[in-house]
């Protein structure tokens, strides 16, 4: 069954009363759009009542939140199901009711897989539907199941409630979604649909709401950020760089990012606004390869020079910028001299951190045909290893080369150890030091005093007369 697209924007208030003061348990995988989406349903879902919950034990409702990106998603839903199952059965002995509902894009690429391999699942819907929970849970509490993996005509975004969750200073903003790229190893232009990107008014008024409740840091997302092309207020179409400088001009924020890009979007004006003074000096920026043969063959439509040019653009126009990047490794194809050529321009490039994945052939996706020439197994694990030997050191040796820097840190939470405090530094490098746990939710400068391998540790500065917090 698949509901409708039209629908109220709230729940008919007898419905939201049934539902009254009830637990919900939200497990969330993959990119932050996913982080993003997950707290725009707490938020939809708190109009019926809904509480989040740390624990799935008692939940009135647990939806799994997933990512289909890369491989073995689907079979992780199925045995996080199989965990939450005995929770919902002791549930329903006590004769009360438990909803569990899959999300996300495993929702969106197997809907009906799931319905049928797991007949306890109540709901299953993807990304472009959340604004349809009241009616969606309303039909499932009256015991309906429903699958809705529909695109709308209307967007999500037109019918998502004010009032925003945001945890910590820092907060997602959710910008544009979806993906016209089609590289031929990817699932979002399936899973997520046509781009579509919010108009600038409609972000900067989110921006500044989301400033008037304590974001510190605004986080823009997007699969495809810097495609964004929004109506202006003035008539015009936005680009990511209009958007970043009116953001630029919020009273009380700090720090503006996003994420994530691609190199054929990074036009000169925004490789410009990267000298704003709120903009952090650090950019997200994956290539997937180093090789032009294999760039091709996964349609990324740009050579490996052309992103190095966009990379000596970035850091003349902002000479302490660093970079972050995600690799693939073991394409189709991909020979010993195409894979040289992707460490050497992770070598050229020198990045503060990286991400890097074994290929896996995605269902639906045209690299999934390619037959010939496949990598194998062995030969991938043996080229990544390889490759995250190299990132390791230059992310080791960047952490190291902050040691004695005093830099501002975004706090927001606490520590692993008693005392401690963890945040972010401009380059989103894990901080910690010791401080008041009130310091949380602020920005202070720390003095590093010791560059790990995947994280900073340091003291407080004196910062208006507050030492150690
Ligand atoms: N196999 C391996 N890695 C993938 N990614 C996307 N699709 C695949 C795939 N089929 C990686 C890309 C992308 C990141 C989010 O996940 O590097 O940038
Ligand atoms: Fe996927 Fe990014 Fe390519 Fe779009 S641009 S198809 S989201 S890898």
């Amino acid at each position: 069954m698949t509901i409708a697209t039209e629908k109220p924007k709230t729940m008919p208030t007898q419905t939201a009363n049934m539902t009254k003061n009830k637990k919900l348990y939200i497990k969330t995988w993959g990119c932050q759009m996913n982080v993003y989406d997950s707290n725009r349903m707490v938020d939809i879902l708190s109009s019926l009542g809904y509480k989040p919950s740390d624990t799935p034990e008692d939940a009135d409702m647990m939806i799994l939140n997933t990512c289909h990106i890369r491989e073995k998603a689907t079979d992780k839903v199925f045995s996080e199901l199989g965990r939450l199952k005995p929770h919902k059965e002791a549930k329903e002995a006590k004769g009360e009711k438990m909803l569990i509902a899959v999300a996300g894009c495993v929702a969106q690429a197997e809907g009906d897989f799931i319905l049928e391999r797991a007949p306890y699942v109540d709901l299953v819907f993807g990304p472009q539907t959340y604004h349809e929970l009241p009616e969606m849970v309303l039909k499932a509490n009256g015991d309906d199941r429903v699958v809705n993996t529909e695109f709308p005509e209307v967007s999500k975004f037109d019918f998502l409630p004010e009032e925003h969750t945001i945890e910590g200073a820092s907060a997602y903003l959710s910008i544009q979604e979806g993906c016209d790229k089609f590289c031929t190893f990817c699932v979002v232009p399936y899973t997520r649909g046509a781009e579509y990107s919010r108009t600038a008014q409609e972000v900067v008024d989110e921006a500044k709401r989301l400033v008037d409740q304590g974001a510190l840091e605004i986080i823009l997302l997007g699969q495809n950020v810097n495609a964004y092309h929004g109506t202006g207020p003035d008539g015009k179409t936005w680009g990511l760089a209009d958007l970043c400088y009116a953001i630029n001009e919020i009273d009380g924020l700090e720090r503006i990012r996003y994420s994530t890009s691609h190199p054929r979007d990074m036009d000169d004006a925004l490789i410009e606004a990267h000298a704003l003074p709120k903009m952090m000096p650090f950019l997200h920026l994956p290539v997937q390869s180093g090789s032009d043969r294999i760039l091709k063959a996964m349609n990324r439509k740009h050579k490996a020079d052309l992103y190095r040019d966009i990379i000596a653009k970035l850091r003349k126009a902002r000479p302490d910028i660093a970079f972050s990047s995600d690799f693939i490794i073991g394409f189709p194809g991909e020979t010993e001299e195409d894979f040289e050529q992707t460490l050497q321009l992770a070598k050229d490039v020198g990045y503060a951190s990286c991400y890097s994945f074994k290929y896996s052939a995605r269902p639906g996706t045209p690299a999934a045909n390619l037959q010939a020439a496949l990598v194998s197994d062995q030969i991938a694990s043996e080229r990544l290893s390889r490759f995250q030997a190299v990132i390791n050191e230059s992310q080791a040796a960047f952490n190291k080369s902050c040691e004695g820097l005093v830099m501002p840190i975004l706090f927001d939470r606490k520590g692993k150890k008693p005392g401690q405090l963890s945040g972010r530094s401009p380059y989103f490098q894990s901080v910690y030091v010791e401080g008041n746990e009130r310091l949380i939710g602020s920005i202070q400068n720390v003095k590093i005093t010791n560059g790990f391998d995947n994280s900073l540790t340091g003291q407080l500065e004196l910062l208006d007369g507050v030492v150690n917090g």
